[in-house]
């Protein structure tokens, strides 16, 4: 077994890229996958929060890179899905504690082990996002169809394309097609335009995924929420699966367009 070691990013801040990590390793692991998710925001830590795992800390990533403990004693097993592990960030420490060879290292010692790595980034363009692409095989973009959150992750496109890390996915997250309808909202196809990269998911406004985080239990565990089903697809799209978009009701047009544009019928 080797881990592939993926990365969720986006420049800007609160666009949810820690919901989409807790996301995907729950679906991942309830699809059978070894799953380890590594909290990369140090000192604003909050990946163990959505995940329910807060009281179950005891080290964290910077215990163990300062030789504290022993990398298996940071790795927090989620009693409800056995083949899915924590390693959470630092809270009273900052990104200057962790430096992009030390992830590198975690992460080569966990691919042995693992069908997935998942990386958390901070916010912006600094260390911690340096930090967080460093060992990553492949890198998400998550953004909004906002113009602000478009534009960050467009320069973060931009320098993922300058280090070679490749052409980035993007996952286009709390879209609202009745907005999009009122031409209130940027539609998908205006994102998908502005930044040019392919396209892996969707995943419309849910207020279930606020619950969800609140209760340390991720959205895609609720079988009925729309959010937790285009997680589910990301999920499978990342084990390789064909798995079309899912139709965001009334958005016919947007729909096929999209549909033309990513190539899936
Ligand atoms: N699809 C969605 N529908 C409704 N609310 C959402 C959705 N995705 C995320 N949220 C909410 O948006 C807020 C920000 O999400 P999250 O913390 O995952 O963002 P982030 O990118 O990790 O933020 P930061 O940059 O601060 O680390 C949270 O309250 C979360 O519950
Ligand atoms: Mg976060």
């Amino acid at each position: 077994m080797t881990a592939q070691v993926i990365t969720l990013t986006s420049g800007k801040g609160g666009v949810g890229k820690t919901t989409a990590v807790a996301n995907l390793a729950t679906a991942l692991a309830m699809d059978g996958k070894r799953v380890v998710c590594m909290d990369g925001d140090i000192g604003l830590r909050n990946l163990d929060v959505v995940m329910g795992l807060e009281n179950r800390i005891v080290y964290d990533i910077v215990d163990v890179i300062e030789g504290r403990c022993k990398l298996k004693q940071a790795m927090i097993r989620d009693k409800k899905l056995p083949e899915m592990y924590l390693i959470p960030a630092a809270q009273t420490r900052d990104k200057n504690a962790v430096s992009p060879s030390d992830m590198m290292r975690i992460c080569n010692d966990l691919k042995p082990d693992f069908d997935f790595v998942i990386i958390d980034s901070p916010a912006g363009i600094e260390r911690g996002f340096r930090n967080a692409i460093a060992p990553a095989d492949k890198v998400l973009v998550v953004t909004n169809p906002e113009v602000s959150a478009v534009r960050d992750a467009d320069r973060v496109v931009g320098i993922l394309e300058a280090e070679e890390k490749g052409s980035p996915l993007l996952i286009l997250n709390r879209l609202n097609p009745t907005l999009v309808k009122n031409n209130d909202m940027l539609s998908a196809e205006d994102v998908l335009d502005l930044l040019g990269i392919q396209l892996l998911g969707i995943v419309p406004e849910d207020e279930n995924v606020v619950i969800g985080s609140n209760k340390g239990a991720p959205v895609v565990t609720d079988a009925k929420s729309r959010a937790g089903q285009a997680f589910r697809n990301i999920a499978k799209r990342l084990q390789g699966q064909d798995v079309p978009l899912m139709n965001l009701e009334s958005q016919g047009g947007l729909w096929s367009a999209i549909q033309r544009l990513t190539g899936r019928k």
